[in-house]
């Protein structure tokens, strides 16, 4: 039983301009983020720009005007150090803002060739990820909000921060993606052609101080990121399905049972299926950190070193629960949507194939040596990437509840049929241009199928 999280509403923005005067969006205006220190110059950002006792139109238009500009930000590559790098060369708008290729890790830094140690995650879908939290609990878990999900929430695979500002502010400054610095980015957006527009929506003083030019960046792409019809325009077929406008064909309608059935994929006990109590579509996560035991890439160039293990929550790019060993080898549940235009799996973009991936899944514990290395006496390192004070820490739940030598969760047809299913998870489908989109099962057929 997987507890269903709703939907956290992207009110930062509009509250942060707002003050105190739009109701609902609550507490989380006075949210710090996870390390406590970079949430000041951003909202001074929005509150130099936006005076007190402006309209709900005047916020709305002031958030529209910080959208544009977050949009060519995304797009500028003028604002890294080597000049060459924008948002959008990692985060590709034509793979769902995933990485553009099949390289485990993007390269980056001012001579374009430092790699770094993560894969790319998709930016589309993030408006619903809560504010990181140790102990999740969820009212929305069948009414009982006793029940600890555990670590949940936060951008990055490990949820090191709350924000899109303070996330963009990680590759602006990092040595191995953009290697920018707060001048950097002041003097590029200063001598850019949308120089004016920067002033007309944070006031004639925005370039008074690199710092405030840099925190109405932040802001800017933050807002971006948070544009409904291109980060979560909820147009997948499998959305049509939802809606009744599609039919799943046999293969995507068993992969859909082959991912819901908890005795066969048990997917959605982690990347939930189900529309959210409140009727807002599926996510496909819960957002919840877990140590699923992915294993060492060693085609990174970090990996190369035997001592460096990236231990997600634990660190080493995150520093708050560093020495916290329940924390260690744990990541963000990704959410599934648009997961078939990414050719990149995992944290450290191991796997470059979604068979494999699922084969990872229910295969892990029958067959660990099809994953790991194994030694010339036919001893199989299991879990290679963590630390083995840490493996108590690693997922056993189905389908990991296999011992070696039973029989897989699913079978190579059974996979293939997953994979098919993940394959209507992408954004794009129109029923009308699909001549198949009214063959097979709908979703009234469904209900009373498997419900
Ligand atoms: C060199 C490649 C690269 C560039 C350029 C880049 N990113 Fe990223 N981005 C990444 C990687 C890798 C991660 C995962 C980082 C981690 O988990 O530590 C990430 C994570 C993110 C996330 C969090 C996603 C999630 O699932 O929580 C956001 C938001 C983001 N980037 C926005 C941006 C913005 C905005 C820019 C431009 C200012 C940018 N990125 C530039 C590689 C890049
Ligand atoms: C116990 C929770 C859990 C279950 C069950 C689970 N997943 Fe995941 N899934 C995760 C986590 C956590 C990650 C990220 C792991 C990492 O990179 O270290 C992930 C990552 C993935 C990815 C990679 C996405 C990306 O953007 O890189 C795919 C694909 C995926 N899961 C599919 C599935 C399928 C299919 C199933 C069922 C066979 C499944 N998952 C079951 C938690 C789960």
């Amino acid at each position: 039983m997987s507890p269903m999280r709703l939907p956290f509403v992207l009110c930062t923005l509009a509250l942060a301009a707002l003050s105190a005067a739009m109701s609902g969006c609550g507490s989380h205006a006075a949210d710090t983020n996870a390390s406590g220190a970079t949430q000041a110059p951003a909202t001074n950002a929005v509150a130099n720009a936006a005076p007190q006792a402006q309209t709900r139109a005047e916020v709305f238009a002031h958030v529209k005007q910080m959208t544009t500009l977050g949009e060519k930000l995304f797009f500028d590559p003028s604002l890294s150090g080597s000049g060459k790098l924008a948002c959008a060369s990692c985060h590709s708008p034509s793979h769902a803002f995933g990485p553009p290729n099949a390289l485990s890790v993007q390269l980056g830094g001012n001579d374009m060739h430092q790699p770094g140690f993560r894969a790319v995650p998709s930016l589309e879908y993030l408006q619903s990820v809560p504010a990181f939290t140790r102990h999740f609990h969820d009212s929305d878990d069948e009414g009982d909000e006793s029940v600890d999900a555990g670590p949940t929430g936060g951008l990055t695979w490990d949820g090191r921060v709350d924000h899109g500002s303070d996330q963009a502010r990680i590759p602006l400054l990092s040595s191995f993606e953009m290697g920018s610095t707060p001048a950097k980015v002041a003097a590029a957006v200063k001598a850019s052609p949308y120089a004016d527009d920067f002033r007309k929506a944070f006031g004639a003083n925005v370039f008074d101080s690199d710092d405030k030019t840099f925190a109405a960046v932040l802001q800017s792409l933050e807002a971006f990121e948070q544009t409904p019809a291109t980060f979560y325009p909820y147009t997948s077929k499998f959305d049509a399905f939802l809606a009744g406008r599609a039919k799943l064909n046999d293969a995507e309608m068993h992969g859909l049972q082959l991912f819901n059935d908890e005795n066969k994929g048990n997917c959605a006990s982690c990347h939930i299926s189900q529309r959210a109590k409140d009727g807002s579509p599926p996510q496909f996560s819960d957002f919840g950190l877990i140590a699923i035991g992915v294993p060492r890439n060693r085609a990174l160039p970090v990996n190369q070193n035997p001592k460096f293990h990236d231990l997600g929550a634990c660190g080493p790019e995150r520093t708050d629960l560093k020495g916290q060993d329940e924390y260690c080898g744990i990541f963000r549940t990704p959410s599934l949507r648009n997961v078939a235009t990414r050719k990149t799996f995992f944290h450290n973009g191991i796997y470059h194939k979604l068979d494999d991936v699922v084969r990872f899944y229910v295969e892990r514990d029958t067959n660990p040596e099809k994953f790991y290395p194994v030694s010339k006496n036919g001893a199989v390192d299991k879990f290679d990437d963590l630390p083995k004070q840490y493996w108590a820490n690693i997922n056993t739940g189905p389908p990991f509840d296999r011992k070696k030598g039973d029989k897989p969760a699913l079978d190579e047809a059974e996979i293939k049929d997953v994979v098919a299913f993940l394959d209507t998870l992408t954004d794009g489908y129109d029923p009308a241009k699909d001549k198949d989109s009214q063959k097979g099962i709908g979703i009234g057929q469904m209900k009373s199928a498997s419900n």
